[in-house]
């Protein structure tokens, strides 16, 4: 066991775990939040993107000793107060989710990427989301709410 502290969604945070864990595991099982999902466990689907330092990991192949000192946000972290993140709030308008399992994961994957290119072309969109998987299919949709979000 390990005492490791970093940000986790703007608020400073001290844990004791061990340090070789997966940060998906403290975020569900020692945190309880479980917006993150857990899918492949390999590093292999997207559906346990969370963004360090705001760009997207996988939580599920990353130690947790690995993000000490550093700033975490989850998909519970982008929503102010008052509003959904305009990703999320595009998300809603599309009803892009059909099962919604791998969505938390596709959202931060967007969130990322608009924050570094705002306005991404179809391709650019492609390119970034390659790694996170939806076996429903919706990636049409995805692709909507990204230009949705962009604008
Ligand atoms: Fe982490 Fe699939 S659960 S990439």
């Amino acid at each position: 066991m390990a005492k490791l502290g970093f940000t986790l969604n703007g608020q400073p945070l001290e844990v004791d775990v061990d340090p070789s864990m997966p940060l998906l595991w403290l975020i569900r099982d020692e945190l309880a939040m479980t917006g993150t999902k857990f899918g492949c466990g390999l590093g292999l689907c997207g559906a346990c993107t969370v963004h360090l330092n705001g760009s997207p990991i996988r939580s599920c192949s990353f130690p947790v000793q690995a993000a000490a000192g550093q700033a975490i946000t989850t998909i519970e972290g982008i929503a102010s107060d008052s509003a959904l993140h305009p990703v999320q709030q595009a998300w809603k308008e599309l009803n892009v989710a059909q099962c919604g399992y791998c969505q938390s994961g596709q959202i931060m994957s967007a969130v990322a990427l608009l924050a570094s290119q705002p306005n991404p072309s179809d391709a650019e969109i492609d390119a970034a989301m390659a790694g996170n998987i939806c076996r429903c299919g919706t990636y049409p949709r995805i692709r909507r709410a990204i230009h949705r979000a962009a604008s």
